[in-house]
């Protein structure tokens, strides 16, 4: 997965990228009708076309333009996209509010991000401190992935997860912290846990009642020997 998915420089083209940003909502969100919709009235569509013109801003070193788009973006859409973050086409950013995407993230192409997603860095180093998707990575609504390592192609981060390691391709990880549990859509088998069921808790029992009668028959035994030992 390392180094597949690189941006594709300035050679990419903003107006396509929105135009297939657009596509990706009608494929992918069922509740979609047309294009036109999709582009009047979709936040997480508006989020990405503001962050494509600040994007452009960013790689042309005119940071403040750059930021100054971002937050204008965020405050239309409740999306906060840093101007830095690479993002691929075809991505869906369904309902959108509360998604944070931070400046070192690579996003590849047709993933798909719900409400409430953030892909953000632990720490206060600089530098690279933000996650590297893959292509076709869907991350569900609320999951948060932190840190500065690759989430493979096809992956999918349930809702709500807390992803702090990489993943491989064609991984679902789910959980806090997050842990693959289906590897190309098979499960993976669960290992047994030691756990105390009411069998162990009943079989305990048993053996202290037994443990009680045999010490109260060596008690009698004992005091019936001390008697004996007195009268002699
Ligand atoms: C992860 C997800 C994609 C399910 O994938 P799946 O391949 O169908 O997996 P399954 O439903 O078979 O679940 C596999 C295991 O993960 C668990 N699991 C699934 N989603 C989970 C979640 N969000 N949190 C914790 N555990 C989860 C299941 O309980 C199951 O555990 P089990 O094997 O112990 O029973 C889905 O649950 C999910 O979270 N999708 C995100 C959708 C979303 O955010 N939608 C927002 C729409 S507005």
């Amino acid at each position: 997965m390392e180094g597949k998915w690189k941006e594709k420089g300035t050679d990419r083209m903003i107006l396509k990228d929105i135009w297939l940003d657009v596509k990706a909502v009608q494929e992918r969100d069922p509740a979609a009708r047309n294009a036109l919709e999709v582009l009047l009235l979709y936040q997480g569509v508006h989020a990405l076309i503001w962050h494509r013109f600040a994007h452009w801003f960013y790689k042309h070193k005119m940071f403040f333009a750059a930021r100054l788009i971002s937050q204008i973006a965020r405050f239309f859409t409740l999306i906060e996209i840093h101007p830095g973050a690479q993002l691929g086409h075809g991505i869906l950013i369904d309902h959108g509010c509360g998604v944070v995407i931070g400046e070192t993230t690579v996003v590849g192409d047709n993933c798909t991000i719900y409400q409430g997603v953030t892909l953000g860095g632990v720490g206060l180093n600089k530098g690279k401190r933000h996650p590297t998707l893959g292509s076709n990575v869907t991350v569900g609504a609320g999951a948060k992935i932190l840190g500065s390592f690759e989430v493979g192609d096809n992956c999918t981060i349930a809702a709500n997860a807390v992803l702090l390691k990489p993943l491989q391709d064609n991984v679902t990880a789910v959980g806090v912290p997050a842990r693959a549990v289906k590897i190309d859509g098979v499960p993976i088998p669960k290992k047994e846990k030691n756990l105390v069921t009411m069998d162990h808790y009943c079989k305990m029992e048993e053996r202290i009642r037994q443990m009680e009668e045999t010490i109260a028959s060596l008690q009698e035994e004992l005091a019936s020997v001390r008697e004996k030992e007195n009268a002699e």
